[in-house]
């Protein structure tokens, strides 16, 4: 008789398919599918074709969404919102566990259908995609019960539009409609093109639970639809997908005052240390890159190995990658399934041709018949390679080593992205410094791809802005606190004067710039006219020199809260010590509101705390305020001492290097604030101030790379330029009203959420 581990090691596994009937009957008897709106199906229309990807069978006739299509539920939604949002948090939650119930009712069902559409194993849609999807709409009624008293002054946006991506069709719809409706917004969402049928279904759960109508309303269509509802009359759009339609989307809202979240591509580290468990490494690259064909926004596409254990971990990698089997979608033994579209496929494939082409070996990755690639990666690259830059989106990694730990950093940070990273060593140490250092929103020590509703998600740098999950993402769906507006007044055109002293005119002062703590003349020696004096009129390469003094100045944020706070408490008491001097310069109120935001920011310094969330058991998920690095701030053309504080003392208490531009017509007051800034052991670079024309430095402020986060308070012309200009690499604006800046609400938290961005670090224990 044969021993039990013998059987397990020679067992073939027949196959094990899920059966489909009962969802086929469903596509029979609905499809041509018309759209969600107002709460009813609608007659469908000019359809374009769903298939399954495994098999290229057809599923379903869906409609191509037109702008009529759009403008209906834009409309329903509209009329909808008020009603929805004033519902009770109890009402609101009762409707979204109802929700979440009915996708537990119907797991199997959308597990199914999800798999066949999408062309994912089913083992994942079952045990991941909709166990998470219900999650989130749990979790989200606990939101929704709460709004009022956890948000007080919030209040939601209105209609959201809502454009998502077919790699987690029924996933990703839940992480946009469940916060959404938990804030009190009514939403257009628009599945893709490819994945369209699992939305369909959730349309039939909203009317099974009674939703009010209108406050989901679903369009199907492809991008030209999303480009419809982009320009649709909403007040949020929320995407994800890829880089190139998020930069599209961005440009295209510049300057309509619409709320934007972005959540794009990735090319995410996998990080393996020499002291890493290293088949628990494997295993988390298969969690990694072979999860879902590698279709995913955050798959640890890069593996990074250390060099004295590179050989022995590509051994472990080669033969688990080799026993990943490859099938039917439906079989519930397959790892990896098919690619959602022959589409996809050719891009994964010709993105591999290139790195070839450019001198990388690949070991698997070949194509089978249909939509399927095998699982394989990439060795001997270059960091220029295209397959080492580029987004795969399919089930091929990269595979490079480093020597040291700075070495495996940099390597890491190599990248116009920042979503997400994965880091394995058994020492807590490493593991931490490392995690600390990836510049990217989620962090998985020793784990890979986990998620959770109440653990943010979103990314760095062009992986996009604003987070999903959690109480940062609630904010995301809801506005801000109201202030009191003022008209900012529209600058002066600037008086040049000749010679560089201004000679032969009537100057009391002539003001530098201030970069990397030392008063400079600016590049084009050129001045203009201000009140009291003369004031360098900056250029673009001034911005330029300023952001490289910025960039440079690393200490700050390493020193911590507690350092900055005591700087900034330095700065509030000099600034006390001279205030009748700075009473003289502008007036008392403005005087004594700068001082006041001194002393408030070094109060927050070290209270912005992050928090741990409870996502998981045997799960430490610390979410934590990261400093942007270098932001650009441009200031309104009024107050110039009062707003200039109220603006950049909440950035740098969170341990950010500014680039200011000043309020343009009268910014003589902060020459005098220099000296403050030097007796306070403000360390130079921190602040960084070019004076001249706001418009102009400020859109160049926000094309230039080296600038993470950027803050303009101006006129609507103004913030258009700047919001496109910042889409070249996707920096996030943030527009404050202009306001009194002498009064209270002129600080607070509102300011320190926009001086940071969160990252959400997941550490597993267990002895
Ligand atoms: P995509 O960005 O074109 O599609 C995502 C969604 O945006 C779909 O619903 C699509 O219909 C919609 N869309 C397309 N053009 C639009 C426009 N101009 N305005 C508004 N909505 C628009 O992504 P695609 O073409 O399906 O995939 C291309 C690549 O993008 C992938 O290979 C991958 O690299 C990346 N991608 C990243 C995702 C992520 O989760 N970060 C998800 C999907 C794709």
């Amino acid at each position: 008789m044969s021993r039990v581990s013998e059987i397990m090691e020679n067992m073939e596994y027949g196959p094990s398919i899920e059966d489909s009937d009962a969802v086929r009957d469903w596509l029979r008897g609905r499809s041509p599918f018309g759209h969600f709106i107002g709460g009813k199906f609608t007659r469908s229309g000019t359809t374009f074709t769903t298939r399954d990807p495994s098999t290229g069978e057809v599923l379903a006739e869906v409609t191509q969404g037109g702008d009529q299509d759009v403008a209906e539920a834009v409309r329903a939604a509209r009329k909808a919102q008020n009603k929805w949002s004033g519902l009770s948090g109890t009402e609101r939650a009762r409707y979204l566990y109802a929700i979440a119930r009915h996708i537990q009712k119907r797991e199997r069902f959308l597990s199914v259908l999800e798999t066949l559409d999408n062309g994912k194993p089913i083992r994942e849609s079952r045990d991941i995609d909709i166990p998470l999807a219900a999650r989130h709409f749990y979790h989200h009624a606990g939101w929704a019960e709460l709004r009022d008293s956890e948000f007080p002054g919030h209040a939601p946006l209105g209609v959201c539009g809502q454009i998502i991506p077919w790699n987690f069709p029924l996933l990703m719809l839940a992480w946009k409609i469940a916060p959404a409706l938990a804030a009190g917004n009514t939403v257009v969402l628009k599945p893709a093109e490819y994945t369209p049928l699992t939305a369909l279904a959730f349309a039939e759960i909203c009317q099974e639970v009674g939703l009010p109508a209108g406050v989901v309303n679903i369009v199907t269509g492809d991008g030209a639809t999303g480009a419809a509802l982009v320009q649709a009359e909403l007040d949020k759009i929320a995407f994800t997908g890829s880089t190139e339609v998020g930069r599209a989307i961005a440009d295209s809202l510049a300057g309509t005052g619409r709320k934007l979240t972005l959540e794009l591509g990735g090319k995410s580290p996998f990080v393996v240390m020499d002291d890493a468990d290293l088949d628990a490494a494997v295993e988390g690259v298969v969690d990694s890159i072979w999860f879902n064909q590698g279709q995913v926004c955050c798959a640890g596409s890069r593996i990074l190995v250390a060099e004295a254990v590179a050989e022995r971990f590509e051994a472990l990698l080669r033969a688990r990658m080799e026993r990943l089997r490859i099938g039917q979608p439906l079989d519930k033994s397959t790892d990896i399934g098919a690619i959602v579209d022959p589409v996809q496929k050719d891009r994964i494939l010709s993105i591999c041709t290139e790195a070839i082409g450019a001198g990388a070996e690949l070991i698997g990755g070949q194509q089978g018949e249909g939509c399927f690639i095998a699982p394989g990666y990439l060795r001997n690259i270059a960091p220029a390679n295209p397959g080492m830059q580029q987004e795969i989106f399919g089930p091929i990694a990269t595979l490079s080593t480093f020597r040291t730990a700075d070495e495996a950093v940099e390597l890491a940070n190599n990248t116009r992205y920042g979503l997400a990273g994965s880091v394995w060593s058994e020492s807590a140490t490493v593991a931490t410094d490392i995690a600390a250092r990836i510049k990217a929103g989620v962090i998985w020590i020793n784990c890979a791809n986990m998620f959770d509703a109440s653990a943010p998600f979103g990314g760095y740098r062009e992986s996009g802005f604003g987070r999903e999950g959690g109480r940062a993402g609630m904010l995301d769906y809801l506005s801000e606190p109201k202030v009191k507006s003022a008209r900012d007044p529209a600058p002066r055109q600037p008086v040049l004067i000749d010679g560089a002293e201004g000679k032969g005119h009537d100057i009391d002062r002539t003001m530098k710039l201030y970069l990397g703590g030392a008063q400079k003349r600016p590049d084009g020696g050129a001045m203009y006219k201000v009140p009291g004096g003369l004031a360098p009129l900056g250029n673009r390469k001034d911005i330029r020199n300023a952001v490289e003094a910025a960039a440079k100045s690393g200490k700050w944020a390493a020193m911590g809260g507690h350092a900055r706070a005591q700087v900034l408490y330095y700065i509030a008491e000099n600034l006390s010590a001279r205030a009748d001097d700075f009473a003289k310069r502008t007036n008392r109120q403005e005087t004594d509101a700068a001082i006041a935001r001194a002393f408030q920011y070094a109060a927050w310094a070290d209270k912005f705390d992050g928090t741990n969330v409870q996502a998981k058991p045997g799960h430490l998920v610390n979410v934590l305020p990261e400093p942007y690095g270098v932001m650009a701030i441009a200031c309104p053309n009024t107050q110039p001492l009062a707003a200039f504080m109220s603006l950049v003392m909440p950035a740098i208490a969170m341990g950010n290097n500014v680039v200011v531009i000043p309020a343009q017509d009268d910014p003589l007051v902060l020459s005098d604030l220099y000296q403050v800034f030097d007796t306070s052991d403000l360390p130079g670079g921190v602040v960084n101030i070019v004076t001249g024309v706001r418009d102009e430095l400020a859109r160049t402020a926000a094309a230039h790379d080296g600038v993470a986060a950027m803050w303009y308070v101006g006129d609507r012309d103004g913030l258009a330029s700047v919001e496109r200009d910042a889409g070249g690499n996707l920096k996030p604006v943030w527009s404050p009203a202009n306001r009194d800046w002498t009064k209270p609400d002129a600080q607070g938290a509102v300011f320190l959420r926009h001086a940071i961005q969160w990252k959400t670090i997941w550490l597993p224990y267990g002895a």
